[in-house]
């Protein structure tokens, strides 16, 4: 990387709103949208490209919404070179716009059926516009990877002198590798004397990995999706540009980290896209460590097995009893719950964990917590602090649907009733109203699975809940009433915080 000299810092270009709501099956309301972009400017984006008006009347209204928040992030949109699509941008209220026009062999011949000579003018003409308007102006080579270099380099530079602020380069179709992604904007700089921006596709799995080699090669600005979201196999996922960027170069943004996580979990609720359990940074089991070796390691010194800390993204270190589990592991888990196994205890119950794991059962903490508190000489019965006493849900047609809820804690009875959108939901917030006064507890996720076929089926209502302390407790239910196995969930995930807060 010899003469390459790195910035201070590098200017975050979130496309969540744009590319990642390209992702099939993606559609989210004006009010979704800005919900979103309110967290993106509170995780620190630079830039949030809010949506492409042409697209529909919808996206006018939340890129509008959105421009007229006044957020801290700029706000873009993205336009073809043609005037009515630019006309669009400013009537949402927007002063940036992201032109793009594709400049490809295949996309002028097969798609846009222009010259290439065509294909500059019509930049030219909308940059003109654009300027005319008042509008800072970023600029896309559409499939710029597949462009001929001479006329790539011609069209940048022509762009260039025309009072563009910025270039973009696009990896449009994801072909690129780190080493030649580095050298064509390498090439570029030669003619480019404006910020290079760049915008890489997943196809091959090297968003990421593209991205972070154009950054090294001397570009300033970086596309990202939360959660790698965009068409086909996403764009370049911020959670991993922005860790790499810090943690692996030692580089500056103005992302505030720790809200990445809570971002990813946003985004994932509201486009609907789940995230893969081994993700990087936002997976599930992104800092989860199950096997003996690398707990021990853990519980000595995090950096064992630890190449970012938790906290820096807004996680928590979770270790997870399972086959592969160790003495060590096990008895840090069961000290969170109060358990204290002398040494003969532990290595029966990491026997019993591993017979459980052997027979292809996935051994969850309360699974290890059944087996401990039996092995210790408890009866499960004793460890229920918060017990259910009664409990009433009525729903039908034209009735709003209610729960009464009664309790018992601490040898005291107490009573609650709330109503929901449905016989659950008035359910579990009935619990949450109850048990208020002596833990307060967010619902963090619900999954309803059915375990086998037909109307008498037995429902798993599997949850995870946090007190307001941040600690969280998973937990499950099986029971042939889907509201009973909700509601018993609730109570042995509530049960678990109120362990992990020493029973109060
Ligand atoms: O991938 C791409 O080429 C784009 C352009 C609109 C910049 O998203
Ligand atoms: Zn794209």
């Amino acid at each position: 990387m010899g003469g390459v000299s790195f910035p201070q810092k590098i200017r975050i270009f979130d496309t969540t709103l744009r590319d990642g709501e390209q992702t099939p099956g993606v559609s989210l309301t004006p009010e979704e949208k800005l919900m979103i972009a309110k967290q993106l400017d509170k995780l620190g984006v630079d830039i949030i490209e809010a949506g492409f008006p042409a697209t529909s009347k919808g996206e006018n209204e939340a890129i509008k919404l959105i421009a007229n928040e006044n957020l801290k992030s700029e706000i873009c949109a993205l336009s073809r070179t043609i005037k009515s699509d630019i006309d669009a941008v400013i009537n949402c209220d927007v002063k940036n716009i992201h032109l793009f026009i594709a400049t490809s062999d295949i996309h002028l011949k097969y798609k846009l059926e222009m010259t290439k000579e065509q294909v500059l003018e019509n930049a030219l003409e909308a940059i003109d516009y654009s300027k005319a308007h008042g509008l800072t102006i970023e600029f896309s080579a559409e499939d710029a990877t597949r462009t001929d270099i001479d006329f790539l380099k011609k069209f940048y530079g022509t762009i260039c002198k025309a009072g563009v602020d910025r270039i973009n380069v696009p990896d449009t179709v994801g072909i690129m590798t780190p080493k030649k992604f580095y050298e064509l904007i390498l090439e570029l700089k030669k003619v480019v004397d404006k910020p290079i921006s760049v915008h890489c596709h997943n196809d091959f799995g090297m968003a990421v990995a593209n991205s972070l080699a154009g950054i090294e090669a001397g570009a300033t600005q970086v596309h990202v999706t939360i959660n790698g979201l965009g068409e086909r196999a996403g764009n370049a996922a911020l959670e991993e540009v922005v860790v790499s960027l810090e943690l692996l170069y030692g580089y500056k943004t103005n992302i505030k980290t720790n809200l990445i996580y809570e971002t990813s979990k946003l985004v994932s609720q509201l486009t609907g896209i789940y995230v893969q359990p081994n993700k990087a940074i936002v997976g599930e089991n992104a800092f989860s460590h199950e096997s003996g070796i690398h707990t021990h390691g853990i519980i000595k010194n995090p950096l064992t097995y630890e190449p970012i800390p938790p906290e820096f993204v807004g996680r928590k270190r979770i270790l997870v009893p399972g086959k592969h589990a160790g003495k060590h592991g096990l008895k840090a888990m069961l000290k969170e719950y109060g358990i204290y196994p002398s040494e003969d205890q532990i290595k029966e119950i990491l026997i019993k964990v591993k017979e459980l794991g052997d027979k292809g059962k996935r051994v969850t903490e309360e699974d290890l917590i059944n087996i401990a508190r039996i092995i210790v000489g408890e009866t499960a019965e004793k460890r229920k602090i918060l017990k259910l006493k009664e409990l009433a849900v009525v729903t039908g047609n034209k009735i709003t649907p209610t729960s009464s809820i009664k309790i018992v804690f601490k040898d005291k009875q107490y009573a609650a009733s709330e109503i929901g959108v449905g016989p659950v939901d008035a359910a579990i917030k009935a619990i949450q109203k109850v048990i208020d006064p002596i833990i307060k507890v967010h619902l963090k996720e619900y999954r309803l699975e059915a375990i086998s076929g037909g109307s008498d089926s037995l429902a798993e209502v599997i949850i995870k809940v946090e007190d307001s302390n941040g600690n969280i407790a998973s937990a499950r239910a099986i029971h042939e009433d889907i509201v009973m196995a909700s509601v018993e969930a609730m109570i042995n995930g509530i049960n678990k915080l109120l362990f992990k807060k020493g029973g109060i």
